[in-house]
C-alpha cells in the first residue's frame, strides 16, 4: 500500500518538537507492515541543505498560490521524501513557523495552505507513475489537505488527520478565504468556517475520513471542554472515527547500548555505565558532585508543559535535597525563572537555555529522573526516551503521560510493574509531593534499580502502534470501491 504523509517537520532534517520525531520514525516502522510512505515536507533551507544535490525534480506546480513551485524527490536516512521547493514561501532561516522575534509569520496560512494544496494535487495523481492509496496529514499545517481532497473534481481518496496538539489550530481571518482556491460553499459549518474564522484544523477534522491522536487518553480528553479547546463538540460528534494511538520512539536513534552521543554506553543488564553519564551531566550543568538525586527537564518552556508550576517548586526540590538540570527554551519569563534558579541555588540547579539534541541524550542517560508536569500532553516523547534510558519519569497524570508511565503505588511496586511516578492535579503542592515520593524511592536503592530496569524493558518502540496505523489504513482502503 502507498501512503502520502504530509508534515511540516521531520527528524532528522528539521525539528521543533515531537511531531518531527513521529513523522521521521513512523514511515520506517510502517515498512514492516508492507506500507510504503513518501513524506511531503516544505523545502526550508535546512532541508534543502541536507538533501543537497541528491534531490531530483518530479513535477512543477505552475500556480501554487500565485507561485511557481517544484516538488523534488530525495531519499534521506531511509526516508522517502517529497520536498515542496517554493522559495517565496519556505526559504526562511531558523524556526519553521516563527519570525526571528518569535511571532508566527503573517503568511503562515499561505505557506501551509500551499503545502496542503500540493499534497492534494499529489493525491490526485500529479506525479506521473506514483499515486498514493491514502493520505495521512499531521497537525494544522497539513490539515487543509483532506479539505482540498474533498472539494477536488477527482474521486476522493481516504484521508487521515492526526492531531498532535489541539492547541495549535491554524485559525485565520476569513479575508484569506478567497485566496485558498476552495469553492464558496467550503466556507460553511461543514467546511473550514469556525466561529467567524477560517480554521485549518477544524476543516481537516470535518473532512478527514478518520481522525487520530497520539494516545488513547488524549483521544478521550479532547472530547471534553477542558481539553478540546473549542473543538470538543466536533470531535465527539464523530467519536466512532476518532482513534488514540500512542506514539513510539525510534529505538535505533534512542538506544543507550549503542548511542555514541553519550559518554558511556549501558543497558538494562549492565546499568553501571550510567554512572559516568551522571557524572558528565553534573559537570555540564555545574552541579555539586554528591549522591543526591538529579532531576531533569528537557522541554519547551511553556504553559502547556507546566513549567511555571515547576518554577514555583524549585525551592522545595532543593530543600528536599534534590538537584535539578533544565535544558529548554521557550517563553522568556520561564527562561528567566530557570536562569535565576541556577543563580540562586549554585551547585543545586543548572540551566542551559537552548535546543541541543545531543545534550538531550546525555541528560536522559545521566539524570536520575525527568519531570514532565504538563497541563495537557497529547503523547509526550521525553518520558518514553527516559524509560528507555533508565531515567525515572515523574509525570502529570494526563494524556499520553498517563498511558505510558506506571505509577509506583504500593500495588505496582509489589508486582514489580512500576516505571515512574504520576501525580494529579497539576498544582505546585501536588508536584512537590511527587518529588518527595521520588526522593524516597531513590533512597531505596533496590526499588529504584528495579524501576529503572522495568522501564528499560518496557516496549516503547513503534512496533505495536505502527501495526494499529497499518490496520486503520487498510480499513479505510477497503472503503474505496475499486474498479
Ligand atoms: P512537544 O512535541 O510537545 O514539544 P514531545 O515530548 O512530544 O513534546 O517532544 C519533544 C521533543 O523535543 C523530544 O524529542 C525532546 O527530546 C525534544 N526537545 C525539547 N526541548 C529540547 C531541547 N531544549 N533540546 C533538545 N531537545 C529538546
Ligand atoms: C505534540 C504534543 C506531544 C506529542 C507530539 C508528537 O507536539 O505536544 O505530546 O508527543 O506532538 O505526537
Amino acid at each position: 500500500m502507498k501512503v502520502l504523509s504530509v508534515a511540516s517537520e521531520i527528524y532528522p532534517l528539521i525539528k521543533t518538537g515531537g511531531l518531527a520525531d513521529v513523522a521521521g520514525a513512523l514511515p520506517l516502522a510502517l515498512a514492516a507492515y508492507g506500507i510504503h510512505t513518501r513524506t511531503l515536507i516544505p523545502g526550508y533551507p535546512a532541508v534543502m541543505k541536507a538533501i543537497g544535490d541528491k534531490a531530483e525534480k518530479v513535477i512543477t506546480l505552475y500556480d501554487l498560490f500565485g507561485e511557481q513551485a517544484n516538488v523534488l524527490e530525495a531519499r534521506h536516512d531511509g526516508l522517502d521524501l517529497l520536498i515542496l521547493d517554493a522559495p517565496a514561501l519556505f526559504n526562511r532561516f531558523g524556526n519553521p513557523y516563527n519570525a526571528p522575534h518569535g511571532e508566527g509569520y503573517s503568511d503562515n496560512w499561505r505557506r501551509f495552505g500551499a503545502l496542503s494544496k500540493a499534497a492534494a494535487d499529489i493525491a490526485a495523481s500529479a506525479i506521473p507513475g506514483w499515486e498514493p492509496d491514502l493520505v495521512h496529514a499531521h497537525d494544522w499545517q497539513a490539515a487543509l489537505t483532506p479539505v482540498y481532497m474533498r472539494f477536488a473534481p477527482t474521486p476522493e481518496k481516504p484521508s487521515i488527520l492526526t492531531i498532535h496538539n489541539i492547541a495549535f489550530q491554524g485559525n485565520f481571518d476569513t479575508g484569506i478565504f478567497p485566496w485558498l482556491g476552495l469553492p464558496d460553499h467550503a466556507l460553511a459549518v461543514d467546511g473550514v468556517e469556525y466561529y467567524g474564522k477560517v480554521s485549518f484544523l477544524k476543516g481537516g477534522l470535518q473532512t478527514a475520513w478518520a481522525v487520530t491522536t497520539v494516545s488513547p487518553t488524549y483521544a478521550r480528553e479532547i472530547q471534553t471542554p477542558q481539553y478540546g479547546m473549542g473543538l470538543e463538540g466536533l470531535i465527539s460528534a464523530r467519536a466512532h472515527t476518532v482513534h488514540g494511538i500512542v506514539n513510539g520512539i525510534d529505538t535505533d536513534v534512542w538506544d543507550p547500548a549503542t548511542d555514541d552521543t553519550i559518554v558511556s554506553r549501558y543497558s538494562a543488564h549492565k546499568p553501571k555505565g550510567r554512572v559516568e553519564n551522571r557524572q558528565a551531566v553534573g559537570e555540564t550543568f555545574g552541579l555539586d558532585n554528591d549522591d543526591s538525586p538529579i532531576f531533569s527537564v528537557v522541554s519547551r518552556l511553556t504553559w502547556q508543559k507546566g513549567m511555571d508550576i515547576l518554577a514555583a517548586v524549585v525551592g522545595d526540590l532543593v530543600a528536599m535535597g534534590g538537584k535539578l538540570v533544565v535544558l529548554g527554551s521557550g517563553e522568556p519569563g520561564l527562561e528567566e525563572a530557570f536562569r535565576n534558579a541556577a543563580r540562586y541555588y549554585p551547585g543545586r540547579v543548572g540551566t542551559i537555555i537552548g535546543y541541543d539534541e545531543k545534550l538531550s541524550h546525555m541528560v536522559q542517560a545521566g539524570a536520575d529522573a525527568i519531570l514532565v508536569p504538563s497541563r495537557f500532553e497529547p503523547c509526550g516523547l521525553t518520558q518514553l526516551y527516559a524509560l528507555r534510558y533508565g531515567c525515572i519519569p515523574v509525570v502529570a497524570r494526563t494524556g499520553g503521560l498517563a498511558d505510558t508511565v506506571i505509577d509506583a503505588n504500593p500495588a505496582a511496586l509489589a508486582v514489580n510493574a512500576a516505571t515512574g511516578v504520576q501525580f494529579s492535579p497539576v498544582e505546585p503542592w501536588s508536584l512537590s509531593h511527587a518529588i518527595r515520593r521520588t526522593i524516597n524511592l531513590y533512597d531505596d536503592k533496590k526499588t529504584w534499580l528495579a524501576m529503572q530496569k522495568q522501564g528499560m524493558k518496557s516496549d516503547v518502540s513503534w512496533k505495536a502502534s505502527a501495526g494499529l496505523y497499518a490496520d486503520l489504513y487498510k480499513q479505510l482502503d477497503l472503503m474505496v470501491s475499486k474498479p
